[in-house]
């Protein structure tokens, strides 16, 4: 029976973080077809107008939008590494979900639009790695076209994230001259060539120094400079600071025409770190071959409309999970069967019938489990909460038809307990009309179609004056509930979210009243 510790110690668990188009998607396929997952041709996996999809096509909202909204798990073998790719949703908006799935990665690959550097999301999703402390490398995309220099990439990443950039490859020309990288290790050179939209596999050519030279001058000189600079400035991979998210190694390529991609892949294996044993609720660490134990990160129900089924997605934290066994979960102290675990390569469902620490399952229909709960046999695993993230948008609920307001109160809670959106509760109006925060509007249109139509009860949703939200303490509540343009609202744990119309009004409220409790929620964007 193949052992958790040497199956651990091969698998490399990441998620791709970027803002919207910098193309996350598009080196997501590029990474399938360099691990050998797409047989054939990569640029099948977003469901654009006239690509097929590999993904996810499950809810009609997407289908409608021609967009994916949920997120896979996709696994692939690569060297000899198993490799765990947490797809985020590949699509303009924002939800829990994407921060979620950090929860469940060892490390990040932050990828940048060369032309437009660090984006709003890419900076949230930062904050939540920062949080988190999980290491992340970077992947300067669309070299092939114009952008800033890569030495003013370098900069923005260290003046914006407060981190070292240390590169492992360095481009030849700039972006929209680009002619190859550089690999620092080795010295070599490998020109840049572009495939027909990087369908195949990039044939990669190592030219020798000698023809670079003939070829490449004067942008080779130039470029041997910058490396003999970063030498110089000692900016060369540091493992010890990329694990403490100090550092942050680079990777410059053109996801489109594959350039550069099986560098960083190479770079995935080499420096992402294994499974380790996973820090528990009381401080303590899992040990990786004790029993098996899995941390449900995301809840996604509605995929497949015919069965109604919902799917717990679990990290596998320690142990060898078998299909069948009988888990139970933490939070509960209900079993329940594993008989359907899955894996999901897209619309194509695979039964999993062992994993690892490292590896995602799809748990379907084990109806009871939230996002964050702890399964587990034999020897109780419990780990800690997942931070609720900052809500930046609010809108009020009600029910469209009063005779199913049961309906709408069972699905609101439904969805409460899944993370799908945050529900807060005032005094006066309560169950009867809830305000629903989100981070991404689009959670909204979620929340509405599956009240629609899992629930049969309609919701009409009314905008607010809020935009920004603080946790806070009973303490602090009554004297905030008598100022105007806030409002203090409770989740159903019984905790109190603060909201404010604006944020100079919040600013100005804690000026006056210092001693107020308002604290900052995870991954509120910018950096303070
Ligand atoms: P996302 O998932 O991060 O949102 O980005 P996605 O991969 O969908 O890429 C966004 C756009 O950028 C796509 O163009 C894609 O083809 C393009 N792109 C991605 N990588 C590169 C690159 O290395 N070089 C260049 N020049 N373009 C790149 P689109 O026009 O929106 O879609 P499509 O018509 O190409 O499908």
């Amino acid at each position: 029976m193949s052992n958790p510790i040497a199956e651990a110690k091969r698998r490399r668990s990441f998620a791709i973080i970027s803002h919207p188009d910098a193309g996350k998607t598009t080196l997501t396929e590029k990474f399938l077809l360099y691990g050998g997952a797409l047989a054939k041709e990569a640029g099948t996996v977003k469901a654009r107008q006239g690509r097929k999809s590999v993904t996810s096509d499950w809810m009609d909202l997407e289908q409608q939008r021609g967009i994916s909204i949920t997120s896979a798990a996709l696994q692939f073998e690569y060297r000899d590494c198993v490799v765990n790719l947490l797809d985020t949703p590949g699509h303009r908006d924002f939800s829990e979900d994407t921060y979620r799935v950090l929860a469940a990665a060892d490390a990040a690959v932050m990828v940048l639009d060369a032309a437009k550097g660090i984006e709003a999301q890419t900076l949230k999703l930062f904050e939540v790695c920062r949080e988190r402390e999980i290491p992340f490398m970077t992947f300067i995309n669309k070299f092939d076209r114009p952008g800033k220099s890569a030495l003013d990439l370098l900069d923005e990443i260290e003046e914006t994230l407060i981190v070292e950039p240390t590169p492992v490859t360095w481009p030849v020309g700039i972006p929209g001259d680009f002619r190859g990288v550089i690999h620092r290790d080795t010295g070599d050179y490998t020109r840049f060539e572009r495939t027909a939209r990087g369908s195949t596999i990039a044939p990669e050519q190592v030219v020798s120094p000698e023809q670079a030279e003939v070829d490449e001058q004067p942008l080779l000189a130039e470029a041997k400079e910058e490396v003999a600079l970063l030498d110089e400035l000692g900016r060369a991979v540091d493992t010890e600071t990329f694990l403490a998210g100090e550092s942050t190694p680079v990777f410059f390529g053109s996801a489109l025409t594959n350039f550069g991609v099986r560098f960083l892949l190479d770079g995935v294996v080499d420096l992402v770190p294994a499974p380790t044993p996973r820090l528990l609720a009381d401080g303590e660490r899992r040990a990786l071959d004790a029993p098996f134990s899995g941390l449900v990160f995301k809840i996604q129900a509605g995929m497949d409309k015919k069965h109604r089924d919902r799917i717990a997605f679990v990290r596998v934290c320690s142990g060898r999970f078998e299909r069948g066994i009988v888990a139970i979960a933490e939070r509960t102290g209900r079993q329940f069967s594993t008989k359907y675990a899955q894996t999901l390569f897209g619309q194509d469902r695979d039964t999993v019938e062992e994993a690892f620490p490292g590896d995602i399952l799809g748990l379907v229909n084990a109806n009871d489990l939230r996002a964050g709960d702890a399964v587990y046999v034999d020897e109780p695993a419990k780990f800690p909460t997942l931070p609720a993230f900052a809500p930046e948008h609010f809108m009020r609920a009600r029910v469209k038809d009063t005779s199913k307001f049961k309906q709408f109160r069972k699905g609101i809670d439904q969805l409460d307990e899944e993370g799908a959106i945050q529900v807060l509760r005032d005094a006066d109006l309560g169950d009867q009309a809830p305000i629903l925060a989100a981070v991404g509007p689009m959670q909204f249109e979620v929340a509405s179609h599956r009240l629609e139509n899992d629930f049969g009860a309609p919701m009409e949703l009314t905008s607010t004056s809020y935009t920004i939200a603080r946790s806070t303490d009973k303490e602090s509540e009554t004297k905030l509930n008598s100022m105007q343009g806030v409002a203090v609202l409770a989740r159903k744990d019984g905790s109190l979210l603060a909201l404010f119309e604006s944020s100079y009004w919040m600013d100005r409220v804690l000026a006056d009243h210092p001693d107020l409790t308002l604290k900052r929620m995870v991954a509120e964007g910018g950096l303070s």
